[in-house]
C-alpha cells in the first residue's frame, strides 16, 4: 500500500451519467442530484459539460444547473469545456476548473468532437491560456486508453504521446478514460509502463467504466501501484454517447466500500451516496447497476 492513503474522489455521475440518458432530466431534478453528491464528502463534482447542445442534449442546461446548485467550498465544482467557446460559457458560470478533453485514438477523437486529435490539441491552446490568466485549473481526459471502440487496442506509447503534449500545453491534471470498460488488471500494467518516466501513477487520474464488471479490479490494481485520484459515478450511472455500449462508470459507492475496508481514506459518507444514487433511480424510472448500492442502499431509508 502506498504512503498516502487518502483517496480522492471525482463524482461523475452529472455529466458522464446523464449525457447518455435517454431520458432528459429537469434543472430541478438534477440541481437535488448534485445537491444531495455534495453533502456525501466527495472532492470534487462534474457537474455538466459546456459542449454543443445539439451532440449532447441532455446537458445542453449547463448554465441553469451551475446558477441553482448551493456550492460548498469543500468541494471543487468542475465541467467538459470542448473549446473556446464552451470556455466562455463555463467562465460566465463561474466553475471551479475545467475538464478539457481528448482521446488516443484518432477515429474516436472525431466521432467524439468532430476533430483530429491534433485539432482538439489546437483548441485547446487559447482555453488553457485563459484557464492559467484566471488560475482556474485545467483537468485533461485522454479516452480510449486502453482500447478504442472503433480501432480496437490502442498502444500505451499513443496514450504517453497524447499526455506529453497536453502536459507541454500546461494542463494541471492528466485524467485516463478507460471509456468502454474492457480493461482487467494487466491492462492497467501496462498503461502505467508505458507513462513511466513521464507520470507516475500518484499524478494521474484514473476514470474507469465497468461494462464488463471488471473496473473495480482495475481500481484496485491503480491503488497498488500509487493512485490515488479516481472518477466514479454514484450508483454506476454512466456511459458516452459516441461510444456504443459503453456501460456506466465505476460506482461510487464500490469504490468507496472497498477502499475504506481496506483502510484508505476517501472523506465520503456510504450513506449519503445511497441518498443521491436512490434520487437519481426514481428520477430515471429505473434500477442502477452498483453492486453495494444494491446491496445496501437502494431499498428506500
Ligand atoms: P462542431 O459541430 O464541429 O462545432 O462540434 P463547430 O465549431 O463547427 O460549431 C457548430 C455549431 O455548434 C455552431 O452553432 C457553434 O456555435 C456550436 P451554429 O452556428 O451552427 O448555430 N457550438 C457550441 N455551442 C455551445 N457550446 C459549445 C459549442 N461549440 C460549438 N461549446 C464540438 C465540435 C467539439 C463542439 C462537438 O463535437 C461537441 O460538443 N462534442 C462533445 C461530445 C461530448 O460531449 N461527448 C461526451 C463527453 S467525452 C466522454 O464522455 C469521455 C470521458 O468520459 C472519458 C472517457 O470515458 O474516456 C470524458
Ligand atoms: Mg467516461
Amino acid at each position: 500500500m502506498p504512503d498516502t492513503k487518502q483517496i480522492r474522489i471525482t463524482e461523475c455521475g452529472p455529466r458522464d451519467g446523464l449525457q447518455n440518458e435517454a431520458t432528459i432530466l429537469s434543472v430541478d431534478q438534477k440541481v437535488a442530484l448534485i445537491d444531495l453528491l455534495s453533502a456525501s464528502g466527495v472532492a470534487e463534482i462534474e457537474v455538466s459539460s459546456f459542449v454543443s447542445p445539439t451532440w449532447v442534449p441532455q446537458l445542453a442546461d449547463a448554465e441553469q444547473v451551475f446558477a441553482r446548485i448551493s456550492r460548498r467550498d469543500s468541494v471543487v465544482y468542475s465541467a467538459l469545456v470542448p473549446n473556446e467557446e464552451g470556455m466562455r460559457r463555463a467562465m460566465d458560470a463561474k466553475i471551479d476548473k475545467i475538464a478539457i478533453f481528448t482521446a488516443a485514438s484518432e477515429t474516436f477523437s472525431r466521432k467524439n468532437t468532430n476533430a483530429t486529435i491534433a485539432q482538439t490539441l489546437r483548441r485547446f491552446e487559447p482555453v488553457v491560456a485563459q484557464a492559467k490568466d484566471v488560475d482556474l485549473p485545467v483537468r485533461a481526459y485522454i479516452s480510449c486508453v486502453v482500447t478504442c471502440p472503433y480501432e480496437g487496442p490502442i498502444d500505451p506509447r499513443q496514450v504517453r504521446d497524447v499526455a506529453s503534449q497536453l502536459l507541454d500545453l500546461g494542463v494541471d491534471e492528466i485524467d485516463l478514460g478507460e471509456t468502454i470498460g474492457v480493461a482487467v488488471p494487466t491492462d492497467i500494467d501496462r498503461l502505467y509502463e508505458g507513462l513511466a518516466g513521464l507520470l507516475e501513477p500518484g499524478q494521474t487520474t484514473l476514470h474507469l467504466h465497468d461494462t464488463r464488471g471488471t473496473a473495480l479490479a482495475c481500481a484496485l490494481r491503480a491503488l497498488q501501484l500509487g493512485v490515488t485520484s479516481f472518477d466514479s459515478s454514484c450508483g454506476g450511472l454512466g456511459g458516452c454517447p459516441y461510444a456504443p455500449n459503453a456501460a456506466g462508470n465505476l460506482a461510487t459507492e464500490d469504490l468507496v466500500y472497498l477502499c475504506n475496508r481496506m483502510g484508505y481514506e476517501t472523506s465520503v459518507d456510504l450513506a449519503a451516496l445511497f441518498a443521491a444514487s436512490r434520487h437519481i433511480a426514481a428520477a430515471l424510472g429505473r434500477s442502477l447497476p452498483g453492486r453495494v448500492f444494491t446491496a445496501d442502499g437502494s431499498a428506500p431509508p
